[in-house]
């Protein structure tokens, strides 16, 4: 049987550096209420034409490069995005394969928020397990400075752009597989968080209304409460099917949303600050791409090393929710 291992990382910021200072002239905030209640200091924005599938594609070069896999043995893209370049159609997972250059794959996006990245991690895992695909190309990419009301002081402070992307690779050794990925979803708290407008559940009169009405809307306080339990419960499930113990990750990589719920999960399951890994503070919440652009970080600080069990953990509008044991593999 065919096991899939997690053979790189790669990712891409964009230099434009939104700070909280900024925002304070835009809506009546603070550094100081922002640094308290979400650890956020700065988040990158994308240039006006920069696209979420530009930002896709920077992140995957660098995956690619680093895998040792040639791009042509790559036979599969999927996306993450809850911004993609085009509402319905093209997808971005085809634009990211064409501007690539890659030939021969199956290219898809898929929709679950800031959990996309596990969610894009299991059907990477399930193609190659299968048998049906050999190397696919993951990538978490968001432009959220698109579809954010800069008018929303409860919203514009948390969010960022970025990409992140991997390479996940057949192997016939058990020893370098992704160990597990659970995944969950709950639709009975849509509202929480959402983008109320401009789809067929709330259809315009005219574009014109339609124009700059897909912004996020969310319910932060139940929000918040929802993602502390949800996640941690998420990693005591996903630990004792496995039976591994906390202490043998080493790193745990939750969805960068707020350091008040990464320090109140990380408490809960009883993670040092040595493993837990922090982006937030200089990425804000980026969504699909959270997850890829903090492991990215520890990969080009050189704190993950080959063999090291990183654990996932993401949670989402939709709701969505997603954990996930994985070993770094390289194969170089
Ligand atoms: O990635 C997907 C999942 N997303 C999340 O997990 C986000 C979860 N939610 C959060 O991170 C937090 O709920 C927020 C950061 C959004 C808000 O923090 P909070 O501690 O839950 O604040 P709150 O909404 O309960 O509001 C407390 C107070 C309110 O004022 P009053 O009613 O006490 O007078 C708000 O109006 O803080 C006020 N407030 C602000 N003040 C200054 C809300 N936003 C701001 C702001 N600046 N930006």
């Amino acid at each position: 049987m065919a096991y899939a291992a997690l053979r790189s990382i790669g990712a891409y910021a964009p230099k434009n550096i939104l700070t909280n200072e900024d925002l304070a002239k835009m809506v009546d905030t603070s550094d100081d209420w922002i640094t308290k209640r979400t650890g956020i200091k700065e988040r990158r924005i994308a240039d006006k034409n920069e696209t979420t599938s530009d930002m896709g594609v920077k992140a995957a070069q660098k995956a690619i490069e680093r895998s040792g896999i040639a791009k042509e043995e790559i036979d599969m893209v999927i996306c993450a995005t809850i911004s993609p370049d085009y509402f319905c159609m093209p997808s971005t997972a085809t634009l990211i394969s064409n501007k690539l250059g890659l030939q021969n794959v199956t290219a898809f996006d898929i929709s679950a928020a800031c959990t996309g990245f596990v969610y894009i991690l299991s059907i990477a895992k399930a193609f190659i397990e299968s048998g049906m695909k050999k190397n696919v190309l993951i990538i978490g990419a968001e432009k959220l400075s698109a579809i954010t009301d800069y008018t929303d002081r409860g919203t514009c402070i948390l969010f960022g752009d970025g990409a992140g992307a991997a390479i996940v690779g057949a192997t016939n050794d058990k020893s370098e597989a992704i160990i597990d990925v659970h995944t969950g979803a709950d639709g009975s708290f849509a509202d929480l968080l959402m983008t109320p407008n401009g789809g067929t559940g709330s259809p315009h009169d005219s574009l014109e209304q339609e124009a700059g009405s897909c912004y996020m809307q969310m319910k932060g306080n139940e929000t918040f409460k929802v993602a502390v339990r949800t996640l941690t419960k998420d990693v005591e499930d996903i630990l004792a099917a496995n039976n591994i113990a906390s202490e043998q990750v080493d790193h745990f990589v939750p969805h960068q949303a707020n350091y008040r719920i990464i320090k109140a999960v990380g408490d809960a399951l009883g993670m040092s600050d040595a493993q837990v890994v922090l982006t937030v503070h200089k990425y804000g919440n980026t969504s699909g791409a959270s997850i890829p652009m903090a492991i990215n970080d520890i990969y080009e600080e050189g704190k993950l090393k080959a063999g090291e069990l990183l654990l996932l953990d993401a949670f989402g509008g939709g709701l969505t929710w997603g954990s996930a044991l994985v070993p770094f593999s390289p194969l170089r």
